[in-house]
């Protein structure tokens, strides 16, 4: 039996002016599988994570979330529901230390509102110490429970993506959208980053990642959707995306005789 699809993407389509940034592109995400959203820079892979997260919405086409339709639903109840996202840029608190970032991340799925923060009441302390131990939690899961009183700006590039892939994991969402989570991190400490992404995904996370590196997408992703032009021109497995004539043109700029 197929699992249903985690996400299904249908007819997605954002227009900027005159520039159909993503052109009619449908896709399902299958649940505990890494799937890979690649294509040459400007195809986008981006704005389509920005809809999938409602940092944007679409100018038409659906989104179902785990059989829900979530279609214009807005970031911070995307993120309630259990979508998070890394960014391109590593968007980190410059001025709060490597646990405060985590802290500040996961504020959004506390119960407690302004009036128990003005008050401090029970609950409002419930909530922070709950936060805390998460925070904790998910930094030990990314191997910098070491640094957690640090500055986040005084951690090495590798580590600050570590800290996004840590802020994002605090909430325990059920999908994680990656937009190019190793940008930055050095050919030496990719492996270990590889290795950190498929723990998320062991840990029942279904992970979604945009990338260029084709090594780390060929050795991560059970699914590939590849992206040219806002259009979608191929998806599937690893080896059946690779062999397409059509990505392979995209790609390289070269007609190929199939
Ligand atoms: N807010 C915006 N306003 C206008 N145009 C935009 C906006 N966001 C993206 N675009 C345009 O949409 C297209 C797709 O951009 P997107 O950032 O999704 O590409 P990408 O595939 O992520 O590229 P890269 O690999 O370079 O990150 C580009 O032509 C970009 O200039
Ligand atoms: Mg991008």
């Amino acid at each position: 039996m197929i699992d249903a699809a985690l996400l299904e993407v249908r007819n997605l389509t954002k227009r900027y002016g005159g520039l159909l940034a993503v052109d009619d592109v449908s896709f399902d995400i299958a649940p505990n599988k890494i799937t890979a959203i690649i294509g040459p820079n400007g195809a986008g892979k981006s704005t389509c994570f920005n809809l999938i997260s409602g940092h944007t919405r679409p100018t038409s086409g659906t989104l179902a979330f785990a059989g829900d339709d979530i279609t214009g639903t807005p970031d911070y109840r995307a993120a309630r529901l259990g979508i998070a996202r890394t960014f391109q840029a590593t968007a980190l608190f410059r001025n709060l230390s490597v646990i405060d970032n985590v802290i500040v991340g996961t504020r959004q799925h506390a119960r407690s509102t302004v009036v128990d923060a003005i008050f401090r009441t029970p609950q409002h302390r419930r909530d922070l110490r709950a936060c805390r131990e998460g925070a904790r939690e998910a930094l030990a899961f990314v191997g910098l429970e070491h640094h957690a009183a640090r500055m986040a700006t005084e951690l090495s590039q590798e580590a600050q993506r570590r800290l996004s892939l840590a802020i994002a994991y605090a909430g325990r969402p059920k999908l994680m959208l990656l937009d190019e989570p190793v940008a930055g991190v050095s050919h030496e400490e990719m492996g270990e980053h590889a290795l950190l992404i498929r723990k998320i995904a062991a840990s029942g996370c279904t992970v979604a990642l945009v990338e260029h590196k084709m090594h780390l997408v060929m050795g991560l992703a059970d699914a590939i959707v590849v992206l040219h032009h806002g259009k979608k021109i191929a998806d599937g497995t690893p080896a059946h995306v690779s062999a397409d004539p059509l990505v392979i043109e995209a790609y390289l700029g070269v007609k190929t005789v199939a």
